[in-house]
């Protein structure tokens, strides 16, 4: 699985890195399941994933952020016991101005018995990934997988076309430099919110000062946060009661790497691995990265948002 997704990631980073010179920029012309506009290299991201896992025998259904309904597989590989749910291409607005973009995956075993997968296999907690990881189409192109056993990151290298390793047994500081939120929405969010960002910009506490990094891409902004340290959050707001990131590939994902590398990642209450899906492209608020970072946000929402609510 892991050799299918490298395969994969190399041929999506080919494209992310002649951008402007073959055409894989700016809008493909359709709108998808997320009512948002998909760009060309979306879609390119998306075959490539699709394609790369046909025919391999070892996938018996796929889903993704771009296709509304769980992807058959050809009838052949009807023994095939694993899932693979993914975001072909993260970060979809910062392809055409050159910000680090990503591949989001989830691995899960079928729970069905045999023939082609089907939603079921595909609606299963986080808590049961086999595997998941993203890659990271930055300065180098990295692969970051866990399979339970450590974070383990891999750089493409382009003299030889091979991911090497690069690090591994990767841990993230308990308390980070930086926290990564869009404040634009300020005026959407809760109380809590703003008086955790309000104490991350050191209005309280100077003590409790904190970098502010938001790049814009999921990814991007996790990668960062998982090797510096820091705390990334996409709350709920009046406008997005759910949020706007997407439990089963970004979310989901993400969190086993977070929680394997000694992190954290919750909706605010609930671990984002403990949240059982009901549908396949649920959103859920995302706060996630340095364990005490993330602990003390969902603390202060808890106290902040209770005593509104009294
Ligand atoms: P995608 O491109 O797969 O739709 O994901 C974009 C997501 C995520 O990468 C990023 O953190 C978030 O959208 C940014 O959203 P805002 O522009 O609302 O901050
Ligand atoms: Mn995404
Ligand atoms: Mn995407």
């Amino acid at each position: 699985m892991l050799y299918d997704i490298a395969f994969a990631a190399k041929v999506i980073s080919g494209y992310v890195r002649r951008a402007g010179l073959v055409d894989v920029l700016g809008a493909y012309g359709k709108v998808n399941v997320q009512g948002e506009e998909q760009q060309k290299l979306d879609v390119i991201a998306n075959e490539t994933m699709k394609q790369a896992f046909y025919h391999t025998g070892r996938v018996c259904v796929m889903a993704s952020e771009e296709d509304e309904d769980p992807v058959p597989v050809p009838v052949s590989n009807k023994q095939a016991k694993y899932v693979l749910i993914f975001d072909p291409l993260d970060g979809s607005s910062n392809i055409d101005v050159n910000v680090s973009i990503g591949t989001v995956f989830s691995v899960h075993t079928r729970v069905t018995e045999s023939g082609s997968g089907t939603l079921e296999d595909c609606l299963q907690p986080g808590r049961d990934q086999v595997a998941a990881g993203y890659v990271i189409y930055g300065s180098s192109t990295v692969l970051a997988y866990t399979a339970g056993h450590g974070v383990h990151l891999f750089t493409l290298d382009p003299t030889i076309g091979e991911f090497r390793l690069a690090d591994h047994d990767i841990k993230t500081p308990a308390v980070g430099k930086y926290y990564s939120i869009n404040e634009s929405y300020y005026q959407r969010w809760s109380n809590g919110y703003r008086r955790v960002v309000d104490t991350f910009k050191g209005v309280e506490d100077l003590e409790q000062r904190k970098n502010a990094r938001y790049i814009g891409s999921l990814v991007a902004d996790f990668h960062r946060n998982l090797l510096a340290g820091g705390v990334f959050m996409y709350p709920a707001d009046s406008k997005s009661p759910s949020g706007k990131l997407r439990l089963l590939y970004e979310a989901a994902p993400l969190g086993f790497i977070a929680e394997q590398a000694g992190g954290a990642a919750s909706d605010g209450r609930t671990a984002i691995m403990d949240i059982e899906p009901k549908e396949l492209h649920q959103r859920t608020p995302l706060l996630i990265g340095s364990k005490d970072d993330v602990a003390f946000v969902e603390r202060t929402i808890a106290e902040v948002d209770a005593a509104a609510t009294t």
